[in-house]
């Protein structure tokens, strides 16, 4: 139910639309109800049905120009369709090998919007120096790479462009002859379709009847419900196809409520009828399998196969839909379809999926590395009434002693809802509500929409447009008028540089001369940004008129996919701002787009509180986090409904391994706070929310690496074993970052037992029984209990995990609390881990403020022993750059390093020991009191319980090196 609130703040509530659970699908279209899918769709029906059909766009070979530095060319284009019209190619190879394809407009009518790029991109990337273009008579071609088996092909007649490696084609764009840009024209310009009288003749007389069908189809305004759309430019919609001919897997695209390994959408597919589209929107109520629209867009797709990983990135910021399909089972089609912009397609090289990850994080940036509090526990619901209401279910959390770090407050704190405003009636004392959050360590999260009140007493709104900063109806006068929360509302174009400083400003907790700032306000007190595709409760498909008019004259429609992450962007900039000592900003963002992970976390909306709701978060999450948005989540219990108690409880489960983890609720909903639980209910869920904190060096270690080199915290089993065929499609089971965690959440009703899948021979053990499973080099699927209270958790033989399992309230009572390492043996009785600690808020790790351990456990040479030892990684990895930082430079008795010093390693399990050693020493040192149970060990291949070797208090320290020696 969407209820607005009257603007009073009184209960009067006026039901803008029902209260059923049923998705309202006919608010949002279908390809069929758009025209420029239409087009995009008919023109791929007509290739298909053609018994020849040829691109009509060709390079024109004569006007081929080598850049000086020979890595880019540029080229003239033309389709035979319309010759008078010109295009131009820009082909250009990165220094990491990523190929660049741009096309345009020559000339044209108008402009295209070509400024997507722009957003996404942290820089402009740097052009390769050892690329020798060959220009032949019938294309145009270059061989690179560190082993020169990277070739790029750009054919002349018809226009094609092939990545191949070793001679086999990895992407090509333009193959199926889909390519086709809408050039500009005016209304009354005939079409090649109306030169002719009559339908038949017109067949005959121009070829362009063949490619483009033989009527204007929704060409100019658009109708959908009772919205038209003007249409000014008419059509611009831009078609192309991306073919990977050995990859029969597709992932990414995000996001969509589906698969992670991309079910098809063309033909007679079983699973969607429609492209997937990219169109940020509040389906709210989505449904749980389908190739809608939701909230973000990052039109990255992988192609997988066991023999390599390659990706495209399609910089466009318009509505855009993608048909897929796979022609064999070992590979895959797509078409890409746009509604306007330019063509600007990254092809990226792979050959691996972290090659991808590294090569896509130097075009758009890696992950933010968060404030370690806020991969804690976030409570929130729509809403908590007052700061009384506040302070009271802290205490409660407290009482019954289940940790939380964060408490949210949903749009009834402001007051009209005209976000800052506390309502003084309910939020009278906002800074003293903080303070008592903050006393305990705990940090608050206060929402803010980029919607605007119109009201003369809102100062926001009033100098926004003042400013003139905000979004222009069609005409391109004044302010567009729409309605959300706050009634009639008006809405920021951060498009428009004037906006940024003065919303930075807002946050500022201090006064600033002539401007109106957040003095309500505290550092603790951190920003969640909804409705930001942006939500139009009165808009077409619930969001603002394509025809709207932003900075710079470009349309909505132009920039739609982008519009969301530029509020996060600047909102988080104003975090970062109001502190003398920056502290990293936490804001999460429902809309989003690529280079979102940046500037914070995204969550998936509002899903329903249903088991496949709860299924379908977690590929929805792992798609995110392989399209660079690794901060991710859904809302624990579901956003609608009430949850029975074994439903939350899972899903407190599958929330507490996923990277963002809040809790959240409808304002219809039946409180659920995890206090309110009966026995034994309860308890399993503070037991819950006890490992994830236990497990908070894991995801800050996981979370550091994603924040260098772009891997995602979670990683399906595409990304860990590339080439097993059998882990193509798993999305059900993941690992944590490197730290060999593999988690396997229950997602059905009363399941007792889990199977999970082990791709490798190698031993996993069970991370609370510590039973030693066994996997096979062919794959094996193991059964594990899953009772309500067990979460189906593995270790992978030859990792170190380390984890804090001291019971605190918040992640900030932990600073200084002691380790424990578990050394989980492989087959070879080995095994590896590393560790990352700052202070976890401000910057200062970017001054090497690092402590950065890899913990070994090996066999010495010619002995049965096993010696366990701590190194300084930062250190130890010359060369490496941590945010810019080489980490030659980092101290390891820097400031924060010194700070934890006295920082112990409580605990030491050592899985699959082989046999009771004789002793254990600390290298050079002491004799050490041991326990040791007798199991199975880590090597041979015998299943049960593993032999488990416990050193209590091994008296050495976290940040400092050292070794333990056990002697057999
Ligand atoms: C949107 C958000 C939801 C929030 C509500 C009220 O529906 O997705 O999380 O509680 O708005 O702000």
């Amino acid at each position: 139910m969407r209820l607005i609130l009257s603007c009073s703040g009184a209960l009067a509530l006026t039901l803008l639309l029902p209260s059923t659970l049923a998705l309202k699908t006919g608010d949002w279209k279908t390809c069929s109800q758009s025209g420029f899918c239409r087009r995009g769709r008919a023109l791929s029906a007509r290739a298909q049905a053609a018994s020849s059909w040829t691109s009509p766009y060709s390079v024109d070979e004569r006007s081929i120009e080598l850049a000086s530095d020979q890595a880019g060319l540029t080229a003239a284009v033309t389709s035979s369709l319309y010759p008078a019209i010109k295009f131009g190619l820009e082909v250009r190879v990165h220094e990491d090998g990523v190929v660049r394809v741009r096309m345009d407009e020559v000339d044209g009518l108008r402009k295209r919007y070509d400024e997507a790029a722009s957003w996404a991109l942290i820089a402009e990337p740097k052009i390769s120096k050892d690329i020798q273009w060959t220009v032949g008579k019938k294309d145009v071609r270059a061989v690179y790479g560190p082993k020169k088996d990277i070739e790029v092909v750009v054919s002349f007649a018809p226009l094609r462009v092939v990545m191949l490696r070793g001679g086999k084609e990895q992407v090509v764009l333009n193959g199926q002859g889909l390519l086709h840009m809408e050039h500009f024209r005016t209304k009354h310009e005939a079409s090649p379709a109306e030169e002719g009288d009559e339908a038949q003749t017109v067949v005959q007389v121009n070829p362009a009847a063949y490619f483009e069908g033989e009527t204007e189809d929704a060409f100019w305004d658009e109708s959908f419900g009772s919205w038209t759309d003007s249409k000014p430019k008419g059509p611009e919609s831009l078609s192309v196809d991306i073919t990977f001919p050995n990859h029969g897997h597709a992932y990414g695209i995000p996001q969509h409520a589906t698969s992670l390994d991309l079910p098809t959408t063309t033909g007679d597919s079983p699973f969607f009828s429609d492209p997937y589209r990219l169109y940020n929107a509040d389906v709210f109520e989505y449904l749980a399998s389908s190739s809608m629209s939701l909230y973000g867009s990052i039109p990255l797709m992988h192609a997988h196969s066991a023999d390599s990983t390659v990706a495209v990135f399609n910089a466009v910021g318009s509505e855009t839909w993608i048909d897929l399909s796979h022609p064999t089972a070992k590979s895959t089609q797509t078409h890409w379809i746009s509604e306007s912009g330019i063509l600007d397609i990254f092809i990226l090289p792979g050959p691996t999926p972290d090659a991808i990850f590294a090569q896509y994080a130097r075009l758009t940036g890696t992950p933010a590395l968060p404030a370690h509090w806020s991969l804690g526990h976030h409570q929130c619901r729509w809403n908590y009434v007052s700061s009384d209401d506040v302070r009271t279910v802290q205490k409660r959390f407290d009482e019954d002693d289940i940790p939380v770090d964060v408490f949210w407050l949903d749009i009834e704190y402001a007051d009209e809802h005209k976000y800052f405003m506390w309502d003084e009636k309910t939020f009278p004392d906002p800074i003293e509500m903080t303070n008592d959050v903050e006393a305990l360590g705990r940090k608050m999260v206060v929402i803010v929409d980029p919607h605007l009140k119109r009201a003369d007493n809102y100062p926001v709104y009033k100098s926004a447009s003042e400013l003139g900063v905000l979004v222009k109806p069609k005409s391109g006068e004044g302010e567009y008028e729409g309605w959300c929360w706050t009634g009639s509302s008006s809405w920021i174009d951060f498009f428009n540089p004037a906006s940024w400083q003065w919303w930075i400003n807002k946050f500022s907790t201090k006064a600033i001369a002539g401007e109106w700032t957040w003095t309500q306000s505290t550092d603790s007190i951190y920003i969640w940004n909804d409705m930001n595709e942006p939500s139009v409760f009165n808009g077409p498909e619930i969001t603002m008129p394509k025809d709207n008019v932003h900075h710079g004259g470009w349309e909505h429609r132009d920039l739609h996919n982008i519009n969301g992450m530029l509020l996060p962007n600047i909102t988080a900039q104003g975090l970062v701002a109001r502190s003398e000592i920056p502290k990293r900003p936490f804001v999460l963002t429902r809309s989003f787009y690529a280079g979102s992970q940046r500037f914070g976390a995204m969550w998936t909306g509002d899903n329903l509180g249903t088991w496949e709701h709860m299924a379908v978060g977690a590929p929805m999450v792992l798609a995110n986090g392989i399209a660079g948005m690794s901060f991710a989540g859904s809302d624990v219990g579901g956003f609608f409904g009430n949850p029975e108690r074994d439903m939350l409880v899972r899903w407190y489960q599958i929330g507490a391994f996923q990277p963002f983890f809040r809790a959240h609720a409808h304002i219809d909903t039946k409180r659920r706070e995890p206090y309110l639980l009966e026995e034994p209910y309860k308890s399993i869920v503070r037991d819950i929310l006890r490992l994830r904190y236990a497990m908070l060096p894991i995801w800050y270690t996981a979370f550091r690496e994603a924040s260098v080199t772009g891997i995602p915290v979670l990683r399906p089993h595409y990304v860990v074993f590339p080439r097993d065929e059998a882990g193509f499609s798993i999305d059900d089971q993941w690992f944590i970052g490197g730290s060999g965690l593999l988690v396997k959440p229950v997602t059905t009703k009363d399941a007792t037992e889990a199977s999970i899948y082990l791709a490798e021979d190698q031993v996993y053990y069970d991370y609370f029984t510590h039973h030693a499973h066994r996997g096979a080099a062919a794959g094996k699927h193991v059964t594990v209990s899953a009772q309500l209270h067990e979460i189906p958790l593995l270790v992978r033989g030859g990792s170190i995990v380390s984890t804090r399992e001291r019971h605190r309230r918040s992640s900030t009572l932990m600073k200084h609390d002691p380790f424990t390492l578990r050394v989980a043996l492989s087959k070879k009785s080995e095994a590896r881990g590393e560790l990352y600690l700052d202070d976890g808020e401000t910057f200062a790790y970017q001054t090497g403020q690092i402590v950065w351990r890899e913990f070994v456990a090996e066999q010495p040479k010619n002995t049965k022993g096993l010696r366990i030892s701590s190194r300084d990684l930062a250190h130890a990895k010359p060369g490496e750059a941590v945010d810019g930082v080489a980490l030659t430079s980092v101290s390891p008795s820097n400031p924060f390093a010194k700070s934890i010093e006295s920082v112990r390693v409580e605990k030491i399990v050592v899985l699959g020991v082989s046999s009771k050693p004789k002793s254990v020493k600390t290298e050079g040192g002491a004799e050490l009191q041991f326990t040791y149970t007798a199991g199975v060990p880590a090597s041979g291949n015998k299943e049960g319980t593993a032999s488990v070797l416990v050193i209590k208090d091994p008296g050495v320290a976290i940040s400092k090196d050292w070794a333990i020696v056990l002697t057999a």
